[in-house]
């Protein structure tokens, strides 16, 4: 069998998310944010469940550490509860809560596993909300207040540090379309969403690089290549809109300084902006916006193929034929995270790029023999690093790969019907169990290296 092996260096890691591990929502003096808010309205959640318990990482956070020991990962992307740190969303920060990432923080340097810290990964103070959430400039200022706080506590251990995770799914998904938290539906609103996450994100870089010892900082951004339905004139204007709005209205200001004039154009058209002058854009935002970063995070789950609609702008395309799709409806497509990174790292050029979410929700068999056997999440693990080794060869600077997710946990307005983890999680019990994807991912972090054939023919029964 015929290897590919990874440079030595690359980072291997896992992902979790606070919100979406945690539980002890009442614990510690944590407050209220906004996914707790959401969850508690009728309708908003599939299963009708909250994250109050989750996972109950809060307790088993020392069991969590040892399962990744025991995966062998170097590096562990965990989010901070921001209500946990600033349960009102200002003033002191909550000694409990910082007691908590301490000592995780320690245990996880004990262990051998390099912490990166991700500060905003959904869960806004609902105080903060209650004030106007992203749509209020204040926010923005309050993240870094945020930010202050969490490096002044830690910034001595964790050099790793990511200001948002997916900002357009804060701004779009929580703002516009309103399938996650706070479930608005105001196009203008997620503009101005989206331009305080951004700036937040240019005024807490400057100042973690102040506090943090050889800080590494960045963003973590959701991106999927557009690609068109069919080779139609129609059907590439549609991707373009797609990629202007999801991509590059994020990675434009942020490497750029500016946002797309194209992207810009289309809201216009939908009459969500007046005319071409954003008006909550300040003089100075965007220089603030692009500040010098040392990593970008890519989360990669699938490309999207999209064709013109009735009126020209982008529609879901149905299904590829023949093509596999997840347990959330998304198409398995390996190849677009190279398509992906190539087009970050050519019109871009980060310093460093790392694949900071990969994974698959499929439904799961209940453990047989201490394990449960999934084979089509190795299957998927293994052609998408595959696919980060194609990249890593043709010399994008793909430097780390997290597998999403060290545990099956509340996917967001899917509760707990959709499981990621490589370990499974009994969530009446909580006990976490290895699934044969867990032994997969030990072997390959083992190797540095992944088999380069099709995955190992083993079948659930
Ligand atoms: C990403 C989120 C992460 C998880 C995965 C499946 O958009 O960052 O928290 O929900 O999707």
């Amino acid at each position: 069998m015929s290897l590919l092996g990874f440079p030595d260096g690359f980072v291997w890691g896992v992902a979790t998310s606070a919100q979406q591990i945690e539980g002890a929502r009442h614990e510690g003096g944590r407050g209220e944010s906004v996914w707790d808010r959401y969850a508690a309205g009728a309708g908003n959640i599939e299963d009708a469940s909250n994250a109050d318990r989750t996972c109950d990482h809060y307790h088993r956070w020392a069991e969590d550490v040892e399962l990744m020991r025991w995966l062998g990962v170097g590096a562990y992307r965990l989010s901070l509860a921001w209500p946990r740190i600033l349960p009102t969303g200002a003033g002191t920060p909550n000694a409990a809560g910082l007691d908590f990432y301490d000592r995780l923080v320690d245990g996880l340097l004990a262990a051998g596993i390099t912490p990166w810290i991700t500060l905003n990964h959904w869960d806004l103070p609902q105080a903060l909300m209650d004030r106007g959430g992203w749509v209020e400039r204040d926010t923005a200022h309050r993240f870094v207040e945020y930010a202050r706080a969490a490096g002044d506590r830690l910034g001595d251990r964790v050099r790793h540090w990511f200001t948002h995770n997916e900002p357009w799914c804060i701004a779009t998904l929580g703002y516009e379309q309103g399938c996650h938290a706070p479930g608005h539906r105001s196009p203008a609103e997620a503009l101005r969403a989206a331009h305080h996450l951004l700036l937040s994100h240019g005024l807490a870089v400057p100042e973690l690089r102040r506090i943090v010892r050889d800080a590494q900082l960045g963003i973590v951004l959701n991106l999927s290549p557009g690609v068109a339905a069919a080779d139609t004139p129609a059907d590439h204007e549609a991707a373009r809109i797609f990629d202007g709005f999801f991509n590059r209205w994020y990675l434009e200001p942020l490497y750029w300084g500016a946002y797309p004039d194209d992207a810009v154009a289309d809201r216009v058209r939908w009459g969500h902006l007046a005319g071409p002058e954003l008006p909550f854009v300040q003089d100075g935002d965007l220089a603030v916006i692009a500040a010098p970063t040392d990593l970008l995070g890519v989360n990669y789950y699938s490309r999207t193929v999209v064709k013109a609609g009735p009126n020209g702008d982008p529609v879901a395309a149905p299904p590829v034929p023949q093509s596999a799709l997840t347990d959330m409806g998304w198409e398995v497509y390996p190849d677009g995270l190279v398509d992906m990174l190539r087009i970050v790292a050519r019109d871009y050029a980060p310093a460093a790029i790392h694949v900071t979410e990969n994974g698959v929700a499929y439904p799961d068999p209940a453990p047989a023999g201490g394990v449960i056997e999934d084979p089509r999440r190795v299957a998927f693990l293994r052609d998408h690093l595959a696919a980060a080794h194609a990249a890593v060869a043709e010399g994008i600077p793909l430097q780390g790969y997290f597998a999403w997710s060290l545990l099956d946990n509340f996917e967001w307005g899917h509760g707990y019907t959709k499981r990621f983890g490589l370990f499974g999680v009994d969530f009446a019990t909580c006990r976490r169990t290895p699934k044969r994807s867990a032994h997969w991912y030990r072997a390959a972090v083992a190797a540095n290296a992944v088999e380069a054939g099709p995955a190992p023919a083993r079948r659930s029964p």
